[in-house]
């Protein structure tokens, strides 16, 4: 038989950062958990009763999980996550090469004069290369960013989800990013509540062809 708990913890509001009293309720032996917009009335209650002051708009931990949710129409995802990472692309990513280089100088593995020509010449090259182009390159390593960090994820025996269903643009202006980056992906991370779907993928001979492109 399925055993609900209320569970009442300590935790900061979002408004003011105060600690307050916060219930959800609990399926026992499931990750299923329900915060007060998900009440029956008796739960409502009996939170009530043991000190949970419960207004919707104080249902929440963290201003930031509660502005991302309508952002990303509302994919419980997001709020469910231990954390989500947004990953961005950076515009100006020439900046660091100076800093990327001398490290690689630091740690011995390339000559000083080989860094300080590499780092001229991609900041020639950065220089005179169309904005258009400068966005498609930080695409492409933001995309290799994100897989890479849900790789790493799983390998630590976390789950991810990458999200791509968010609005970009009131992404950038609700956490106040700058024009030098641009938003690739969030990624959220945490256990997972229970097993991903089942899934396929195609096989070899449908994607990958050698020296000739599929007859159309
Ligand atoms: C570009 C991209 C964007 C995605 N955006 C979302 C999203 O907004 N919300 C979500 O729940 N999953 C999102 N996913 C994850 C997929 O729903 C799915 O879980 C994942 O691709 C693995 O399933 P599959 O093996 O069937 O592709 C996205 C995946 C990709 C590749």
């Amino acid at each position: 038989m399925l055993c609900k708990q209320l569970v009442i913890i300590t935790g900061p509001c979002w408004r003011c950062r105060k600690f307050m009293k916060l219930a959800v309720t609990h399926v026992v032996g499931t990750g299923d958990y329900n915060g007060p917009d998900e009440f029956s009335k008796e739960e409502l209650n009996m939170a009530r009763d043991h000190g949970v002051f419960i207004k919707k708009q104080y249902s929440q931990t963290s201003k930031e999980i509660y502005e991302l949710l309508p952002i990303a129409f509302n994919q419980k995802q997001v709020v469910e996550a231990s954390a989500v990472v947004a990953v961005l692309g950076d515009l100006e990513n020439i900046r660091m090469a100076e800093k990327i280089y001398g490290q690689a100088v630091d740690a011995g593995f390339m000559p000083a004069d080989t860094a300080k020509s590499m780092v001229e010449h991609y900041t020639g090259m950065y220089s005179s290369m169309p904005p258009e182009a400068i966005r498609q390159i930080a695409y492409t390593d933001g995309g290799l960013v994100s897989m890479q960090l849900m790789l790493v994820t799983r390998a630590k025996g976390y789950d991810t989800v990458p999200i791509g269903g968010y609005d970009k643009q009131k992404f950038m202006e609700a956490f106040r990013i700058s024009e030098r980056y641009i938003p690739i992906m969030l990624v959220a991370i945490g256990k997972a509540a229970k097993p991903g779907h089942p899934t396929v993928r195609l096989a070899v001979d449908d994607v990958a062809f050698f020296n000739e492109m599929p007859k159309e």
